[in-house]
């Protein structure tokens, strides 16, 4: 499926048939999940597949998730990071991500769970001795069958003027704009990327070669790089629909806009 449609219809699942998958299709994925890894040539994150999801569904209910609501799925995958600099945060999501892709391309249904907050005693117990650092699980398997009464549940999108600025944070960008420079279906098809808590924390300026990707921080003054490098894989999936072929080159440095605080990500030549 073409990779704007894709992103359309990718909805997080959150409802798995508890049957798991046939140990010639858990092979195929632990296969494309060492290619993800090697893809990316630093060698500092990896993904670590649990085939017995009930054990670390018992061990996390009540505490990983959003508020303790623990996804239940037959199997995991778990993204461990050896360092923990912006580098591999940003490019072990952008990874993930693309894996979500995959998996569903079988069939499969995925959804992000969020485990940073978990004791990091209980993660080494279930998720070994040897791991590093997990701050996110991938819950995945057969979707269970959708009631044909019920529709599918959607999380609302931002516009692209609240997403994306010309030269500077809040000055307005015209669609007219958009599509001459060849951007305007990135963008909006870039809104149905998955982030935490639906926060949509990605910001864009464009100039009149470039785009550099901000994050919005939190509260707490935090960026999400995980948000970051899920934007980043479908912004260059979604250029490359349209036969760009770029990729986003990191950067450094922040600034505080009306009180809030954006870090610089990356930026995109056009
Ligand atoms: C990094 C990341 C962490 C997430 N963590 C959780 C989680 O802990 N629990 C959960 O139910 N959903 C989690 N989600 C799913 C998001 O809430 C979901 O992607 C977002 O609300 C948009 O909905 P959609 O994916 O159905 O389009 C996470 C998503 C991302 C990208």
């Amino acid at each position: 499926m073409r990779i704007n449609n894709f992103l359309v219809d990718r909805r997080s699942m959150r409802d798995y048939r508890i049957k798991g998958l046939d140990p010639e299709v858990l092979d195929n994925i632990r296969k494309l999940l060492k290619e993800l890894e090697n893809e990316f040539k630093d060698g500092t994150f990896e993904f670590r597949l649990y085939e017995n999801g009930q054990l670390i569904f018992n061990g996390l209910e009540g505490i990983a998730g959003y508020s303790g609501v623990m996804i239940e799925s037959p199997h995991y995958i778990a993204l461990d990071l050896k360092k923990n600099d912006d580098r591999t945060n940003i490019y072990s999501a952008y990874y993930m991500e693309k894996l979500v892709t995959k998996l569903i391309e079988l069939d499969l249904a995925t959804c992000w769970i969020t485990v940073n907050d978990v004791d990091v005693n209980l993660k080494k117990e279930l998720f070994g001795e040897s791991t590093n650092q997990i701050n996110f699980i991938l819950a995945f398997g057969y979707p269970k069958r959708n009631n044909p009464f019920s529709k599918t549940p959607f999380s609302e999108r931002i516009g692209v003027e609240e997403m994306v600025y010309y030269k500077e944070i809040g000055q307005h960008i015209t669609l007219e704009y958009l599509e001459q420079i060849g951007l305007a279906d990135t963008f909006y098809y870039l809104r149905f990327a998955p982030s935490i808590k639906n926060l949509q924390p990605w910001r864009f300026i464009v100039t009149d070669d470039k785009v550099h990707l901000l994050i919005k921080c939190d509260e707490g003054n935090n960026p999400s790089l995980v948000d970051a490098g899920i934007a980043m894989y479908y912004f260059e999936e979604l250029q490359a629909l349209q036969g760009t072929k770029n990729n986003w080159s990191l950067l450094e440095g922040d600034f505080t806009e009306g009180g809030i605080k954006y870090k610089y990500i990356a930026e995109y030549q056009l």
